[in-house]
């Protein structure tokens, strides 16, 4: 059975962790789908792991439909969502219909995600919501406001930690179906999890979120860099590297094909 977005708040109710990772293209996205995750996030980090950026700030919506399309077409269970990228939605709510309806009309989408919880964004979730768009909010670290934070833990005074509390309710109260937590305090995103009524994913913010995501390429050691609290569970970059060594010498030394 398809992942739905109301699926999701039931598990939060019965306390079954959500696992959720990134996906770019076809074969990542058949490969997790078969793994049996319940949401992939096409998410902008593509820009770096897919494109060759240095951040997430230049890919395009017009690459992110490209690729969720693909991806899209390589899932048959999980939940597909589509990271908005940098300016398709915070110019204004037309602007965020045009390009969130895009994301499910052409790329195949079932949800799209945005970061932070200005008054603006609240208002463009609380719109795209009553439109039939589900919305997967994202605060703590929001990587497109990278040269306003940098890529450092958010939340660790008092003050901040009680902005990002009040940020977490407002998205939850304006409509979204669950909420991106990024490298926050682990006591803080329990706080938030405890009060919310939609499910919290954490990265990077503890074992006490509704549920973990990670960027694949992190996971499966394909990233030149990643960050501090990402876990590399396989080195593929090395045994792929390896493998195309072997295939090198093989070709020179006349062995293959054979
Ligand atoms: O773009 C991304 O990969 C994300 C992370 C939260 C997983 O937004």
């Amino acid at each position: 059975m398809p992942v739905t977005t109301r699926q999701l708040i039931e598990w939060k109710q019965q306390g079954r962790a959500i696992v959720a990772l990134t996906a770019w293209d076809y074969a990542i996205a058949g490969l997790l789908d078969d793994a049996g995750i319940d949401i992939i996030l096409v998410g902008d980090s593509l820009a770096m792991v897919a494109l060759g950026y240095e951040n997430t700030l230049p890919v395009t919506l017009e690459e992110m439909l490209h690729h969720t399309a693909a991806v899209c077409r390589g899932t048959k269970r999980a939940l597909v969502v589509c990271d908005l990228p940098f300016l398709s939605y915070q110019e204004s709510i037309e602007v965020a219909i045009r390009s969130a309806g895009r994301a499910l009309k052409e790329a195949g989408a079932q949800a799209v995600k945005v970061e932070g919880a200005s008054p603006d964004i609240l208002a463009t979730i609380r719109k795209l919501t009553a439109i039939g768009i589900p919305v997967m909010g994202h605060v703590g670290l929001t990587p497109q406001s990278v040269y306003q934070l940098g890529y450092k833990q958010q939340g660790t005074t008092e003050e901040q930690g009680q902005q990002i509390l009040r940020d977490a309710i407002a998205v939850a109260e304006v409509g979204a179906f669950s909420l991106i937590l990024e490298h926050i305090p682990s006591e803080l995103a329990a706080q938030i999890t405890a009060q919310l009524p939609i499910p919290t994913i954490g990265i990077g913010a503890g074992v006490q979120c509704d549920g973990q995501v990670l960027v694949t390429a992190d996971l499966l050691g394909l990233s030149k860099k990643q960050p501090p609290f990402a876990k590399t569970y396989l080195n593929l970059r090395q045994m792929a590297t390896q493998a195309v060594g072997e295939f090198i010498n093989e070709v020179r030394e006349q062995k293959f094909p054979r």
